[in-house]
């Protein structure tokens, strides 16, 4: 990647590196994303836990909504962290996707603006949804709700990120249902491929019975660490497996990305010229530059059994982003 070289490049000092970082940021930022010919609704999905989906979600949604690009963030997890990434109040009361799924509320009448992130929009979850994966199953088009009310959701938008939970439950079907594309967060850690068929296989029944155009379009690596050699085996795993759909940016472990969400913020808002706010926007233009009009179908999902996979023999390291003083910032 033409960019991994600059993330280097960076000074190890404070002021030095804020100063190159935020140079680097606005430059990056500056620069225009292809605009899809139709709205992409991509679904975050992995029913791993804390595998990085949220964190995903909000800043690759923040990237590409500086970059000129309409965006909105659909949460669709009762823990209501992408609300909570994106500074969205979503105490019980907030009108949120649980008014949208179960009550038939138009999702015009939940969605919110993010503060300081032009075209970047947030639909919050709020503690009600802990409950609508029992009272969907009572309810008509149970597995369809989301789609049917993203359909009537007249707003132009280039980008629909769906944040899932961690399960594979009504929730995430929903998610399924209304979604073209999924986007697997995969962390660089032992057991990383585990429960991956599963997610597979409920992707492919999902395409098979009520969504033909659904496939899984793109993997990204997160919390990348260059300095263990398990990283880059759980890396060069995925890669062989899913060569076509893994983004070649991986996200690397950084405090920066970890922290921001306490500040109610991104971290393309909370620290612009750290690493793993260079990363997600490298992410971004990859991802957009993918689903640019004109650019190679991405692939069908036909995953049959790999998603069983371990971790296997050694392999080279992720090719982006490895910054491994980032962890100490
Ligand atoms: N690149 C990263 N560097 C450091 N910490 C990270 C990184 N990505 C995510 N984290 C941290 O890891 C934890 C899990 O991340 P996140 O909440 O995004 O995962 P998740 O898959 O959405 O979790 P859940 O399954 O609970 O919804 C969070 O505390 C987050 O701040
Ligand atoms: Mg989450």
């Amino acid at each position: 990647m033409q960019d991994s070289e600059t993330i280097d490049l960076i000074d190890d000092t404070p002021i030095a590196r804020a100063a190159q970082a935020a140079v680097q940021a606005v430059g990056r930022t500056g620069e225009g994303l292809p605009r899809p010919a139709a709205t992409r609704v991509m679904v975050v999905a992995n029913q791993k836990g804390g595998v990085g989906k949220t964190t995903t979600t909000v800043n690759l949604a923040a990237s590409l909504a500086l970059h000129g690009l309409r965006v909105l963030v659909i949460d669709l997890d009762p823990q209501g962290n992408a609300s909570t990434a994106l500074g969205i109040d979503h105490h019980a009361e907030v009108p949120s996707i649980y008014d949208v799924l179960v009550e038939g509320k138009p999702l015009a009448d939940v969605v919110q603006p993010v503060v300081d992130v032009e075209g970047l929009f947030c639909c919050p979850a709020t503690i009600d949804l802990a409950g609508a994966e029992i009272e969907l199953v009572s309810l008509v088009a149970r597995e369809s709700r989301l789609q049917r009310a993203i359909a009537a959701y007249e707003q132009p938008l280039d980008y629909i990120l769906i944040d899932c939970p961690p399960s594979l439950g009504l929730l995430t079907v929903n998610a399924l249902v209304a979604g073209q594309e999924v986007l697997i967060p995969i962390q660089c850690e032992y057991y990383a491929l585990e429960g991956l068929g599963q997610l597979l296989r409920n992707v492919e029944l999902v395409r098979a019975h009520l969504n033909p155009v659904l496939h899984v379009s793109t993997i990204l690596l997160t919390m990348y660490d260059a300095r263990t050699r398990l990283a880059s085996q759980v890396a060069e795993e995925v890669r062989t497996h899913f060569e076509r759909e893994v983004l070649s940016t991986a996200i690397p472990r950084s405090v920066r990305i970890s922290e921001a969400p306490s500040y109610g913020q991104t971290v393309l808002t909370y620290d612009p010229g750290s690493t793993g706010a260079l990363s997600y926007l490298e992410a971004a233009r990859e991802l957009a530059l993918r689903g640019a009009p004109g650019a190679a179908e991405a692939p069908a999902a036909g995953f049959g059994g790999v998603g069983q996979q371990r971790n296997g023999a050694g392999g080279q390291p992720a090719p982006v982003a490895q910054h491994s003083t980032e962890e100490n910032r």
